[in-house]
């Protein structure tokens, strides 16, 4: 192939990954760069049908730097986490190989050739549902695919983790522990799965939008000025997660939906407290959150969940009681009416964005 011929080639892979809820929350690292928390966390994988990112990634001789878009925007690569997902990839990239195309990648060639990614999510984005978890670990595992690396998932959940902390949990389906592990160089701080999706079929999540609008503190922001300023982190990070997470494991072990239902809320609820025990106070939740709360707790046999924003997780025993939930929801919280919705549509955003 001539020069020219040569740069006119693209090689191109696409993934899509699920988005994980934290039912025993990941909140404060001891190490901010290698991405290494102060307890261990528990979540619940959701089925990539739903929430979930998609992401594309295009290597061409023609590229002349790494470029990406997210939702059609583009973003600086600069940051540090999306610089060490890449090395760590390319680090393990192998030969690949397109004999129709003629196109020939030797694997000590990937350090020199540049990526271009373009990643939608289904979902919003940095408000509150994971949306780093679901991303990262599709940009991890789209490069890998790419790139032909032939690491097990533990190796790629581990990259993962370098771009944000809670993607190592995406890479498995079903119930996901991640132990903090205790070693500087972070080889024993990985994902493990605790039961695969098929283990607790019954259970029905219903999520809840209260707003769509990126959250003011992000994750990475509030985790670390909880770490700087909560007292209350630090006891729960030491004393209330330990025993918290061996009865977790248990209630999920045996399908016990009372002592799972309990546990996931306190630990939401703890989570918020810590958030408020930050200085200056960090507050996610917002009334109508508030408000989702108490409905959940008039409907017996039914929990919630929070991340980092406004938007209601939450979970139901079985697809009668999430029925019964779906009801009540609706009774309280009434989809807009066309007239708000036209109004919306012109351009008064105040009424969806203040609708339960
Ligand atoms: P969330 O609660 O949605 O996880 P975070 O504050 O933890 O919010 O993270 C949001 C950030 O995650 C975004 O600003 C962006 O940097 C990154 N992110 C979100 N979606 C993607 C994606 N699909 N691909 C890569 N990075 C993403
Ligand atoms: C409240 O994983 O988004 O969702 O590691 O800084 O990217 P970084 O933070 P991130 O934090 C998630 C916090 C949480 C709880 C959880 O998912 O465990
Ligand atoms: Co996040």
């Amino acid at each position: 192939m001539g020069e020219k011929e040569s740069k006119k080639w693209v090689l191109m892979a696409t993934a899509r990954s699920p988005t994980n809820i934290a039912v025993i929350k990941y909140w404060g690292k001891r190490d901010e760069t290698l991405i290494l928390p102060v307890n261990d966390s528990i979540s619940v994988t959701l089925d990539p049908s739903h929430l979930s990112a998609t992401t594309t990634v295009a290597v061409s001789p023609s590229f002349d730097r790494d470029r990406m878009w997210l939702n059609g925007k583009e973003i600086l690569l600069s940051g540090g986490r999306y610089q060490s997902c890449l090395r760590e990839i390319r680090r393990r990239a192998e030969d690949v190989k397109d004999e129709e195309r003629g196109i020939c990648i030797k694997r000590e060639d990937w350090e020199g050739l540049h990526v271009h990614i373009a990643s939608f999510n289904n979902f919003p984005t940095a408000a509150g549902l994971a949306s780093s978890a679901a991303g990262f670990a599709c940009l991890v595992f789209a490069l890998a695919k790419l790139m032909n690396v032939k690491e097990e998932t533990t190796e790629l959940s581990s990259v993962a983790r370098q771009g944000s902390g809670s993607a190592c949990r995406s890479l498995y389906g079903g119930f996901v522990k991640w132990a903090m592990g205790n070693k500087e160089d972070g080889s024993d701080s990985i994902a493990v799965q605790l039961a695969n999706e098929t283990h607790w079929e019954d259970l029905v999540i219903l999520i809840a939008v209260v707003s769509s609008r990126q959250k003011e503190t992000s994750s990475t922001t509030g985790m670390r000025e909880s770490v700087e300023t909560s007292s209350l982190l630090q006891y729960r990070s030491q004393v209330v997660v330990p025993r918290r997470l061996i009865q977790m494991e248990e209630a999920i072990k045996k399908r016990d939906f009372p002592s799972f239902a309990k546990l996931t809320c306190a630990d939401s609820n703890q989570f918020h407290a810590v958030c408020l025990d930050t200085s200056p106070p960090i507050f996610y939740m917002n009334d109508t959150s508030h408000r989702h709360v108490q409905l959940c707790f008039l409907v017996h046999r039914t929990s919630y969940t929070y991340d980092a924003g406004p938007n209601a997780v939450l979970i139901a025993p079985n697809r009668k009681v999430a029925h019964l939930l779906l009801q009540r929801m609706l009774f309280y919280f009434p989809p807009p009416s066309e007239k708000e919705l036209d109004s919306y549509v012109l351009g008064d955003t105040s009424i969806l964005q203040e609708a339960g």
